[in-house]
């Protein structure tokens, strides 16, 4: 699945020092960002020097803070409060210069006197020549910040941009995101668990411009996604094209069809519990047509359908990569719970949420859902609610199920 933590929720304050390294934080930011997190940004003088504010300030969708004696700067946000106002600051790059200040405890711009007056934990991701690196002043300087609780992130060695090799390049923006989500306890009764969803419809291409569909919206997946992620599991959503916005905090893969549905739901394996929403094609054409079919004088085409893979049945089979829990749907317009007790058995998951679809309900595409839970011989009947509150509701049955209940941490 690769590591996407949830930082949905989460505030860093960002410093962005004078080193060249400071293009990386332009990447750091979009990542933490598209894992939930909200980021603000101190850009000091050097810093800017290296990437515009209107760059900074574009990626964060915020104001960019620079100036400590800036009247609307601190009449807006006062220093203090930028910091009260995060629960982590992270220097990246951290350079020779700001690590000393630090370490002096010196404040004569608005990043040193933030990080001065803080009382939130802080994260370096040092940035620096080699030699630089190496000198006993910044070593010492490393020594007194690591006893005062900072942490570090890097440096790495490799080649720098000043034309020398060893330690001194600023960690990779993934290492510092790992390293972001190792400084938050990430809560949640679902903390460290990994949850697979897939939602929304398939498309089947018939020709370059046609192509096979259904009515699902994908507001009930992407819901069960948002309350996965709510509860703090690393949520990966297989998603059909829909209209609904990417859940925060969640990693969103696009998928047109039934097979690339399935073949990304595999790279998304290993997880704890895998939630097939999606309204899977059951059949697409066999040979869909290279160019746009034209109308002609034959009449319509034949089209020859073939089966699509199973995607639930697959990931419900038995094997090392089975999730622990395996749950799906069961859309029906007749005798709901009678059929899917028997999709229960024929697809071998763990669960189905088995919901009437015949149009009077208003199922697809609507905001509310009535649905049975089946497991096993066991049937509970939900009244009806907000696709949200389905959601919120099965997620809770998933910690429980999952022996995660709230407070608990595994
Ligand atoms: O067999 P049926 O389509 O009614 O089963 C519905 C359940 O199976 C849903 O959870 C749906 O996401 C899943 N499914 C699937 N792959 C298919 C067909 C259905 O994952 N090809």
């Amino acid at each position: 699945m690769g590591d996407f933590p949830n930082l949905r929720g989460k505030r860093v304050l960002l410093v962005i020092a004078g080193g060249i390294a400071a293009y990386k934080c332009l990447e750091l930011i979009r990542r933490l960002r598209e894992r939930g997190c909200g980021v603000r940004c101190i850009l000091t003088r050097g810093g800017a020097a290296f990437v515009t504010p209107l760059a900074v300030s574009a990626l964060t969708e915020d104001k960019v803070y620079q100036d400590l004696f800036s009247l609307t700067d601190e009449a807006e946000m006062g220093h203090i409060r930028l910091s009260r106002e995060a629960d982590l600051m992270v220097v990246a790059p951290a350079t020779a210069d700001l690590m000393a200040k630090m370490a002096a405890g010196l404040a004569d711009d608005l990043a040193s006197t933030a990080l001065l007056a803080t009382d939130k934990p802080v994260l370096a991701a040092p940035a620096m020549n080699v030699r630089m690196w190496q000198h006993p002043a910044t070593q010492t300087n490393l020594k007194t910040l690591a006893e005062r609780g900072v942490r570090f992130v890097g440096p790495n060695d490799g080649d720098m941009a000043c034309g020398e090799f060893g330690p001194g390049r600023m960690a990779e923006p993934m290492e510092i995101l790992a390293a972001i989500a190792a400084c938050f306890s990430l809560g949640g009764p679902l903390a460290g668990l990994r949850a697979l969803v897939t939602s929304g419809p398939t498309w089947e291409a018939i020709d370059p411009v046609r192509f096979i569909a259904n009515r699902s919206s994908g507001r009930q997946g992407h819901a069960i996604a948002d309350a996965l992620a709510g509860l703090g599991a690393s949520v990966t959503l297989v998603t059909g094209p829909t209209n609904e916005p990417d859940p925060p905090g969640v990693r969103v893969v696009p998928i047109l069809s039934a097979r690339d549905m399935l073949a990304a739901c595999r790279a998304a394996l290993p997880a704890d519990v895998a939630v097939c929403a999606a309204a899977v094609a059951d059949w697409r054409v066999k040979d869909p047509a290279e160019q746009k079919m034209k109308k002609g004088a034959d009449g319509p085409p034949r089209l020859e359908l073939t089966e699509n893979p199973d995607i639930l049945a697959t990931l419900a089979q038995p094997g090392p990569d089975r999730p622990t829990l395996v749950i799906g749907f069961a859309a029906e317009t007749e005798q709901v719970v009678a059929h899917a007790r028997a999709k229960l058995a024929r697809k071998r998951c763990d669960w189905i949420l088995a919901n009437d679809v015949s149009p009077a309900t208003g199922t697809f595409g609507g905001a509310r859902n009535t649905v049975h839970l089946v497991r096993g011989d066991t049937v509970a009947d939900w009244p009806t609610m907000t696709k949200q509150a389905v959601a919120q509701r099965l997620a809770a049955e998933i910690a429980t199920a999952l022996g995660r209940t709230e407070g608990e941490r595994g």
